[in-house]
């Protein structure tokens, strides 16, 4: 079966073919250089640029895997959570194509392709397993019984963890999007030098919350400045992340344990932090969990997990209605 995927949530448009479970075609349009002037991501700007990207990148992603539209067999298009107007461009465009070729149409959810595009790595985990999406929009825990059902357990209940990486990155002058500066900063810092906090929540909670470490890391810069000090970058850098890391990883093995689920994996543009990847590593396997993570290039938003994720509801459920909508929270849990 020939997938076509196509993802515009937020501010990457991404298109991909898939055989069934293999890649064909895997385009990604970022636009990162445009909403760096501006130190995060423009919604109108976003949509806009989708536009224009649309066709190009959907075409190309058709003629890098061999195959022309009338050879599609699916098409697989993200309907939500992300902004309404990024969505729209996508699924409208989704929606069109489908009409004037006849080929079924799926809708679905961002983060299932987020939790299912580890399946696009050769080394594969299987079911039940516990996936933490971390991204510029969520951070959220969920419990994977197949490829269609997923329990939400946990999430964000202010700033993502993406999100405080690119708030941080803000506050201390580096460039959107924040994280991959962070981490690269971080290489060079002390992650002890700073006893930054770790939100756990209520005892057994497995909900996130990153807004108070945020203004923790905006107090010490204005301390700092105040007392006439240099702002030690690589050692804010290098604290902040291993107090959002610490959490990430508790709270993950913590959920594993609780669900009596010997399998994690992870998804998301966060999830390509190689210290949060190290880290996870060495915590599953003292606890005996077996550790998935996809390659960097399928951790951020791409195409491909779309297509995968639709193949999978397609074969379960079948194609959507024309009269569908898009929507900005997640359905999934
Ligand atoms: O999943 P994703 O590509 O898309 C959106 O949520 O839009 O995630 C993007 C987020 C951004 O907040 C970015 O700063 C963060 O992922 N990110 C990272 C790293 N690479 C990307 N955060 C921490 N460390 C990284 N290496």
């Amino acid at each position: 079966m020939l997938i076509l995927g196509i993802e515009t949530s937020c501010d990457d448009t991404a298109a991909a073919v898939l055989d069934s479970g293999t890649i064909l075609s895997n385009v990604l349009s970022s636009q990162d250089e445009i909403h760096t002037q501006f130190g995060g991501v423009v919604p109108e700007l976003a949509s806009r640029t989708h536009l224009q990207s649309i066709y190009p990148v959907v075409t190309e992603a058709l003629d890098r895997s061999g195959y022309s539209l009338a050879d599609i067999d699916l098409i697989s298009v993200t309907q939500g959570p992300g902004l309404i107007g990024s969505l729209l461009v996508g699924f409208s465009f989704a929606k069109s194509l489908s009409l004037v070729s006849g080929i079924p149409l799926v809708g679905v959810d961002h983060m299932a392709g987020h939790i299912l595009s580890v399946f696009l790595e050769e080394k594969k985990p299987s079911f039940p397993f516990i996936a933490l999406v971390v991204s510029g929009g969520t951070s959220s825990l969920y419990l994977a019984a197949d490829f269609t059902t997923f329990s939400l357990l946990g999430r964000t209940r202010d700033d993502a963890a993406g999100e405080a990486f690119d708030k941080v990155a803000k506050l201390l002058h580096l460039p959107y999007p924040g994280g991959p500066q962070i981490s690269d900063k971080a290489l060079s810092g002390n992650c002890d030098s700073i006893k930054f906090p770790r939100a756990w929540l209520d005892s057994g909670s497995l909900d996130f919350s990153f807004s108070g470490l945020k203004t923790s890391v905006m107090n010490h810069c204005n301390r700092e400045k105040q007392q006439g000090r240099e702002l030690e970058v690589e050692d804010i850098c290098a604290s902040f992340q291993e107090a959002v890391v610490d959490v990430l990883t508790e709270k993950t093995v913590y959920a594993a344990q609780k669900q009596n689920v010997n399998t994690i994996v992870l998804g998301g543009g966060v999830s390509s932090n190689q210290r949060l990847r190290k880290r996870f590593e060495k915590k599953c396997l003292e606890n005996n969990i077996s550790f998935f993570v996809p390659s960097p290039v399928y951790c951020t938003d791409n195409g491909a997990m779309i297509a995968l994720a639709g193949y999978y509801k397609y074969c379960t459920f079948g194609k959507m209605s024309l009269s569908e909508d898009v929507y900005s929270r997640s359905q999934l849990g």
